[in-house]
């Protein structure tokens, strides 16, 4: 077995303390993975055996159901998992985003969430703010321990820090070696915002770079454990996702592996090409399921491709 994998019971993650004074874990289960309830109990109590207390989900993957009779199934303390969910953008607007966090309550089974996110600004809608404003409420009603944003930049930020009374928590972005989001992390930074990394593997693409695969001979590491690792060193909170109760452990402990030398850091940040995978924030509304998934192979080897002079 590869150094850093296996399924044994391992130590939990550290964590990091959002702008509210929360604790957050900073690695967690991504689980957009099409699982089904029983697929979720199988993951989601192997993961929490294996030191895993934050899940992420959204109406969109399905699965808040699972993921809380998951919870309750394992017998696990309700306070002892940090659960994130988010609004998708057709329930944006303050009432039916309200009816939207009623029904993502009611799917997990949960009175709270640790963490609520718009899942897209979709700024061609123009509620974005307005939505912002009925996270408030949850939060105020102490339904939402914090609240925050994904896929937002820095102008749609500035836009609810001006109108709104709650600066996000969390800012959840495409972030992985190709996409480094630099200017967006120092805006983040600068206002208090924790950046959180989807894709931090950018859907597993990464992990045949070349210069990730030599650094984990190196580091007798699994080339997924440099990239989270790298991850965790500047400071980023992610959410990487597995199907392979294997992995699980695997991606956990790199948290615990030694840091990752300056000299291979800046390695890694030189990957840096703008090479995003997902959808513009600025443009996208909607897709069909899987749409993010089209051709990634092939993209993602423009991507590579571009890094060494042909345009990213
Ligand atoms: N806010 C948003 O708009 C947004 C968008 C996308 C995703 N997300 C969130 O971010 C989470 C993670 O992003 P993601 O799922 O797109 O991509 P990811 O975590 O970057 O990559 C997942 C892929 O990597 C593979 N993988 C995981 N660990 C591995 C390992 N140790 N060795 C080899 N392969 C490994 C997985 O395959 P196996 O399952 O076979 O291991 C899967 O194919 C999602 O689950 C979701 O919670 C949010």
């Amino acid at each position: 077995m590869e150094a850093g994998s296996g399924m044994t019971a391992g130590q939990v993650a550290p964590s990091v303390r959002l702008n509210n004074g929360v604790e957050m874990p900073q690695v967690g289960l991504g689980c957009a993975n099409g699982l089904d309830d029983e697929g979720m109990v199988r993951l989601v109590t192997a993961a929490y055996e294996v030191g895993y207390r934050a899940f992420d989900t959204a109406p969109r993957y399905h699965n808040e159901h699972g993921l809380g009779l998951a919870v309750r199934h394992a017998g696990i303390p309700r306070a002892e998992v940090f659960v994130t969910t988010k609004v998708w953008s057709t329930d944006q607007g303050r009432d039916a985003t309200r009816r939207a966090f009623d029904a993502s309550l009611d799917q997990l089974g949960m009175e709270y969430v640790d963490l609520y996110l718009i899942h897209f600004p979709a700024p061609m809608l123009g509620l974005y703010v307005e939505t912002w404003l009925t996270l408030e409420e949850f939060y105020q009603e102490g339904r939402a321990r914090a609240i925050g944003v994904a896929n937002f930049e820095p102008h749609h930020l500035a836009e609810v820090i001006r109108q709104g009374s709650v600066v996000p928590a969390v800012d959840q972005v495409e972030l992985h070696p190709r996409l480094q989001q630099r200017h967006l992390r120092e805006f983040n930074a600068g206002h208090g915002i924790r950046t959180e990394a989807w894709s931090p593997m950018a859907m597993g693409q990464t992990l045949r770079e070349p210069a990730i695969a030599d650094m984990a001979e190196r580091y007798s590491a699994t080339p997924a454990q440099i990239i989270l690792r790298w991850h965790l060193q500047h400071g980023t909170i992610i959410i990487p996702r597995t199907r392979t109760p294997d992995r699980l452990a695997e991606n956990l402990q790199a948290a615990h592996l030694p840091q990752l030398e300056p000299a291979d850091m800046s390695v890694i940040d030189a990957l840096d090409c703008d090479g995003r995978i997902g959808p513009n924030p600025d443009e996208w509304l909607d897709g069909p399921r899987g749409s993010v998934l089209k051709n990634l192979d092939q993209r993602y080897e423009k991507i590579m491709r571009g890094a060494q002079g042909d345009g990213c």
